[in-house]
C-alpha cells in the first residue's frame, strides 16, 4: 500500500480527527501536538522469532541494550550525597550514587576483587564496601581501601577505580548509558523535554509505585501497551468515554514516538442513539482511575459536551491540588492519555494531570518481564520533595487493582492477555505477526529502531 493511500485509509476511518476535536476544545493546543507526525513504514510480517528465540535475546543484550540510554531512577530515590540505588538490566547490575556536588554517578556495581556484587538494595552510603572481604571505594568511585595491602602490591590504586556507565537527567529522571559516546541524552529524548515543559515532571513526585513479573518477552508486554485498538476487545467498559479509534499515533525520531487517545468522547465503535452526554461522563467517572477520584460526580451543563465537562472540572481539580493557575491548560491535557515512547523501555506520558510511567525490562530472560507502572504528580509551591516510596513488589497472586484501584483493574485486563501472546507465539503455525498500518505504527517503528541497533 502507497503511502498516500494508508494515510487515506486511516482518515476515512477514524472518523472526527485529532485536529477537530483539538479545535473544538476549550483551551489551545500546542501547535506542536496538532501537527501529523504519522509516517507509513510498510506492510511486511513481524518474526515471532523476534520474541521467542534465545538467540535473538543475546543479540538485543550484545548490540542494544549497551548502547542507549535506559531510564534507571527518579531524582527522588536518590536525593541527598550518599543516597544509592541499585539498578539491573540485561546482564548488567550498576550502582547509582548521589554525589557531594549533587550530581549522580553509576558505577558497575560488581567488586574488582572476587566479583561481588557491591550492593544487592538501595540505601545511605558513606562508602561502597563489599561484603565479602571488605575492599572499599570511595563515593566517586576511587579506592578506599584494601584490607591486607601487603598482599596486593601487584594492584595500583589508580588503576583499581570502578568502572563507570554514562549518566543523564532530565525531567526528574535519571538515565544510564552503558557505552561510551553519543548521542547525548538531549539528542536521544528529542522532542520530548520541549512536549513536557507544560506538564514539569521535574517538580512530581512518587506518589504510588508497583512492579510484577509478567511470563512473557518484555517486548510482548511493552507493546500491549503501544495501541489503542486493544481496547474493543480487551477494555470494552471504557468505549463510552473513550475515542479508541480516534487516536493520533506520531513518530519523531527513532527513539520517540507517541499516541494520544482523546477521552470523554465516545468511541466510534459504540452506538449512542440513545445516549447523552451526562451517561458519558457517568461512564467515564465509573471506570476510569487515571483521571477522576472515587466519588467524584460532574453534572454536565445544557450545551456542554462530556469533554468539556471534564475539561472544566479537572481544570480546577488539578489546579488546586498543585496550587498551580492551570487556566491555560487545554480539555485534552487533563484527561487525554498521551502516551510516550522512548526506545527501548520507558513510557512517560505527558498531560497535566497525575502522570504515568511504565518501564518494561527483561527479568531476567527473554520470556519474562518486570513490568513496573510509577504514578508522579506535581509538588505544591514550596512543598520540599520527599523520598521516593519503594516500589511495591506484587507477587504471582496479586492482581493490579489491589494496589492502583480502577486503573489497575485495565492493566489487569491487559494482564489476561500477555501471557497468552506468548504462550500463543511459542506455538504459531506460522511464525509470523501482522500490524495494522496506522493503529500499530508504533510497533513497527519500535522495531526499525530495534533492527538498526542489532544490525550495527
Ligand atoms: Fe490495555
Amino acid at each position: 500500500m502507497a503511502d498516500a493511500d494508508a494515510a487515506g485509509g486511516r482518515e476515512a476511518a477514524k472518523g472526527v480527527s485529532w485536529f477537530e476535536l483539538a479545535k473544538a476544545d476549550t483551551g489551545r493546543i500546542p501547535d506542536h501536538l496538532v501537527e501529523d507526525h504519522y509516517q507509513f513504514l510498510g506492510s511486511e510480517p513481524l518474526d515471532v522469532a523476534r520474541y521467542t528465540s534465545p538467540e535473538f535475546f543475546r543479540r538485543e543484550i550484545e548490540q542494544m541494550w549497551p548502547h542507549v540510554w535506559q531510564y534507571a531512577a527518579r531524582e527522588e530515590e536518590l536525593l541527598n550525597p550518599g543516597d544509592s540505588v541499585v539498578y539491573e538490566n540485561a546482564g548488567r547490575s550498576y550502582v547509582l550514587v548521589r554525589q557531594a556536588d549533587n550530581s549522580v554517578r553509576a558505577f558497575h556495581n560488581v567488586c574488582l576483587h572476587r566479583g561481588r556484587k557491591l550492593r544487592q538494595r538501595n540505601g545511605r552510603l558513606g562508602e561502597l564496601r563489599c561484603p565479602y572481604h571488605a575492599f572499599s571505594w570511595n563515593l566517586d568511585g576511587t579506592l578506599k581501601n584494601i584490607p591486607c595491602r601487603w598482599d596486593f602490591t601487584h594492584l595500583k590504586s589508580e588503576e583499581m577505580s570502578l568502572p563507570e556507565a554514562q549518566v543523564g537527567q532530565w525531567g526528574g529522571y535519571v538515565f544510564v548509558k552503558e557505552a561510551e559516546g553519543g548521542p547525548s541524552l538531549e539528542e536521544y529524548l528529542a522532542p520530548i523535554p520541549s512536549h513536557f515543559e507544560r506538564w514539569k515532571p521535574e517538580q512530581c513526585f512518587t506518589t504510588k509505585w508497583a512492579g510484577k513479573v509478567i511470563k512473557a518477552n518484555w517486548k510482548t508486554c511493552m507493546e500491549a501497551f503501544m495501541e489503542a485498538y486493544h481496547v474493543i476487545a480487551t477494555h470494552p467498559q471504557i468505549m463510552p468515554f473513550t475515542a479508541d479509534a480516534n487516536s493520533k499515533y506520531d513518530l519523531y525520531s527513532d527513539h520517540v514516538n507517541l499516541m494520544i487517545t482523546p477521552f470523554g468522547l465516545t468511541s466510534p465503535h459504540v452506538e449512542r442513539r440513545v445516549r447523552d452526554e451526562q451517561w458519558v461522563i457517568d461512564q467515564f467517572l465509573k471506570y476510569n482511575g487515571r483521571v477522576v477520584e472515587p466519588g467524584m460526580t460532574i453534572d454536565v451543563e445544557p450545551g456542554e459536551t462530556a469533554r468539556q465537562a471534564m475539561g472544566k472540572h479537572n481544570r480546577a481539580r488539578f489546579g488546586k491540588l498543585y496550587e498551580a493557575d492551570l487556566s491555560d491548560a487545554t480539555d485534552s491535557e487533563v484527561q487525554d492519555a498521551y502516551t510516550y515512547n522512548v526506545f527501548p523501555n520507558f513510557s512517560p506520558w505527558g498531560g497535566m494531570g497525575p502522570q504515568v510511567v511504565y518501564r518494561w525490562r527483561p527479568w531476567p530472560d527473554h520470556e519474562h518481564t518486570l513490568m513496573e507502572v510509577r504514578l508522579i504528580q506535581r509538588l505544591r509551591p514550596g512543598e520540599e520533595m520527599q523520598p521516593s516510596i519503594p516500589m511495591h513488589f506484587l507477587q504471582e497472586d496479586e492482581n493490579w487493582e489491589g494496589y492502583f484501584g480502577q486503573l489497575g483493574a485495565i492493566l489487569d485486563q491487559d494482564m489476561g492477555n500477555i501471557p497468552f501472546v506468548q504462550e500463543g507465539m511459542n506455538c504459531s503455525k506460522t511464525g509470523k505477526l501482522q500490524l495494522g498500518n496506522y493503529q500499530e505504527i508504533r510497533i513497527r517503528h519500535f522495531h526499525q529502531t530495534l533492527d538498526r541497533y542489532l544490525e550495527r
